[in-house]
């Protein structure tokens, strides 16, 4: 074990000490008389630089540091869905039970449950070679997920003993004889949490992340395995975008890291998830859930902490070969930790005060995500997508944490205060915005949707592209100088923003919509634009044309019920018939 240390000095976040000899950097350490979690983050000569993810107030020169000689890592096992953790994996409900609402400091609470039974279904039987990753059974955590218990990285071998058996975490539920011994599995692991878990393959993303959110599936798709931020100003809609997402992406496990934002954002989730259901399974959305939240009044180091927890449990469960999608709210909060961290660290400044190697830590956080072989001799197929809000001051994306996002996200869901100030939600600037992962969605879409899904989004974003080429033209000279075919064009892009990017996410009919309905949607206002820009041709009046009582049904179609798509046959039955008998008038 690495000597005991003695703080020299502190400065907020950052605790130096002396005399930590063996310990390494990323080492855990407990800091002073209340033991403190804390990480350490430098080593310069004999001085040892330890980030606290405590408060610090009250601390001294002179108290102890106590190794740990372990790197920071999570637990993991069954008992994290459902969990709200703070950023060093504390389980917050447990910890307010014990302690009422506030954390005590240095409180050791363990992240998984001791005592709880699991009952073990072994996949694998006595003689099997295994190899790290493989699964050897699985434990039913919740009524929505399946846990696999895996093979730890550096356990190789012949299983000599596996049973089915109700057992805690901590129980032997099998033994595997390896080269240099015997090996005794339990269904509780931990991970270190600063580097990515091992796969055995990084692959294309192929399939989308199906939000329900209609501008983001149909124009700015993020697929099953993606990275996408979604930068804005205060009030954008920024956290109501990373919620509705956990409530409704296609994600067989959502984690949701609350980083630095207001309490009360959290307060939403916390409220709100264990009651609201999936559409899907009519299961509690809690039963695919693990949640942390590191508030705006919690320390501001354990903003970074809280990041890494989350992407640690987030693979976990990506290993097991499913799709995860974590939200994290925001990483500019983190960002901001890492330049309070570094300027307390007399480090060279880089861009605005930020350290060097802000991109850096960004990008290593982003390219935890992907779609992968899992380790493992079977072949498992897991995702984990990365969704993160930035929030940058004044709402100016050329600021540097949203600058180094924008290099490796491929999604880019830019927010715009003059949509969210004419409640224009979700307020996604469709001009400034991209997705690249359109294309492979594309061939999806066209192969599971409809052939012209492709088509007609390139047509209606062609209409708002011109539409604000036109909007110019009309701020000129008035709108009575556009053609009628322009004019219509005007209109068509309003039916666009208006009945079908306009999306309220308080509405439980317009919440969520399937990608087969954001078509027919679609579809129909193109079938409209179309068959209008006939008429146009054979001189039908273009007052008449948008005097069409079908245009209130449009209007309203976002209400149309999933289990009754049929009505848009209808829908455009009667458009079509009243369109074309305007033309005998
Ligand atoms: N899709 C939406 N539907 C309805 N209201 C929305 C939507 N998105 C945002 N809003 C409104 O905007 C407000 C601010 O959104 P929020 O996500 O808290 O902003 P940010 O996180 O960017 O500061 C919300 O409280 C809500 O009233
Ligand atoms: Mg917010």
């Amino acid at each position: 074990m690495p000597n005991n240390g003695t703080i020299i000095k502190v400065s907020g976040p950052l605790v130096v000490a002396r005399g930590l000899d063996g310990t390494r950097i990323y080492d855990m350490v407990r800091v002073g008389r209340y033991k403190l979690f804390g990480e350490v983050v430098e080593i310069r000569g004999e001085e040892y630089f330890i980030q606290v993810y405590e408060e610090t107030e009250g601390l001294g020169p002179g108290e102890p540091v106590y190794p740990t000689g372990s790197a920071f890592s999570v637990e993991v096992g069954p008992g994290l869905i459902g969990a709200i953790y703070d950023g060093i994996q504390r389980p917050l409900d447990t910890i307010n039970r014990l302690h009422g609402n506030y954390i005590v400091r240095g409180i050791e609470q363990p992240p998984l449950d001791r005592k709880k039974k699991w009952h073990f279904y072994p996949l694998k039987n006595i003689g099997d070679d295994v190899v790290p990753g493989d699964v050897i059974g699985y434990v039913q955590e919740s009524k929505l997920v399946r846990h696999m218990i895996m093979v730890p990285v550096n356990v190789k071998g012949r299983l000599s003993i596996i049973e089915e058996k109700d057992g805690t975490i901590e129980d032997i539920i099998a033994i595997v004889e390896t080269d240099t011994g015997t090996k005794e599995l339990t269904m509780l692991q931990r991970r270190p949490v600063r580097n990515p878990q091992k796969v055995n393959k990084k692959q294309q993303t192929t399939v989308p992340l199906v939000t329900g959110q209609r501008i983001i599936d149909t124009f700015f798709p993020i697929t099953k395995g993606g990275v996408a931020c979604i930068p804005g100003p205060f009030g954008s809609g920024k956290t109501v975008i990373q919620h509705q997402l956990s409530r409704w992406a296609d994600a067989d496990i959502i984690v949701y890291v609350g980083c630095g934002e207001r309490g009360n954002e959290m307060t939403e989730v916390l409220i709100d998830f264990p009651v609201l259901k999936d559409p899907k399974t009519g299961e509690p959305l809690m039963e695919r859930t693990v949640l942390i939240a590191n508030t705006s009044n919690m320390p501001v180091a354990a903003r970074e902490a809280s990041i890494f927890t989350g992407i640690t449990i987030a693979e976990y469960y990506r290993d097991m070969g499913y799709s995860v999608a974590l939200m994290a709210d925001s990483t500019s909060r983190w960002g901001e930790a890492m330049r309070e961290m570094s300027g307390r660290l007399e480090e060279m400044p880089g861009e605005e005060g930020f350290p060097t190697y802000l991109s850096s830590r960004l990008a290593g956080f982003y390219e935890r995500a992907g779609n992968v072989i899992c380790l493992g001799s079977d072949e498992r197929q897991g995702s984990l997508s990365v969704i993160g809000a930035v929030s940058p001051p004044g709402g100016d994306f050329s600021e540097p944490v949203t600058q180094s996002t924008l290099r490796v996200v491929k999604a880019f869901w830019g927010l715009d205060d003059r949509l969210a100030s004419q409640r224009q939600f979700p307020a996604i600037n469709w001009l400034a915005s991209y997705s690249l992962y359109q294309d492979v969605v594309d061939e999806y879409a066209i192969a599971n949707i409809h052939k012209d899904w492709k088509a007609y989004r390139v047509k209606a974003m062609g209409i708002l592209q011109k539409e604000s080429e036109l909007e110019e033209l009309v701020r000129l000279v008035g709108i009575d100088s556009l053609s009628p075919k322009d004019r219509l064009l005007m209109d068509v892009a309003r039916m666009i923003r208006e009945d079908f990017l306009y999306q309220n996410a308080y509405d439980l009919r317009d919440t969520y919509t399937s990608l087969r309905k954001q078509f027919l949607m679609l579809a129909v206002i193109i079938g409209f634009y179309d068959k209008a820009n006939e008429l146009l041709q054979s001189n039908v009046e273009l007052g008449m044309i948008l005097s069409i009582s079908s245009l209130s049904d449009i209007a309203q179609m976002r209400f149309i019920p999933e289990e009754s798509l049929g009505e848009f046959d209808k829908l455009e039955t009667k458009m079509m018939r009243e369109l074309v008998a305007l033309t005998s008038k």
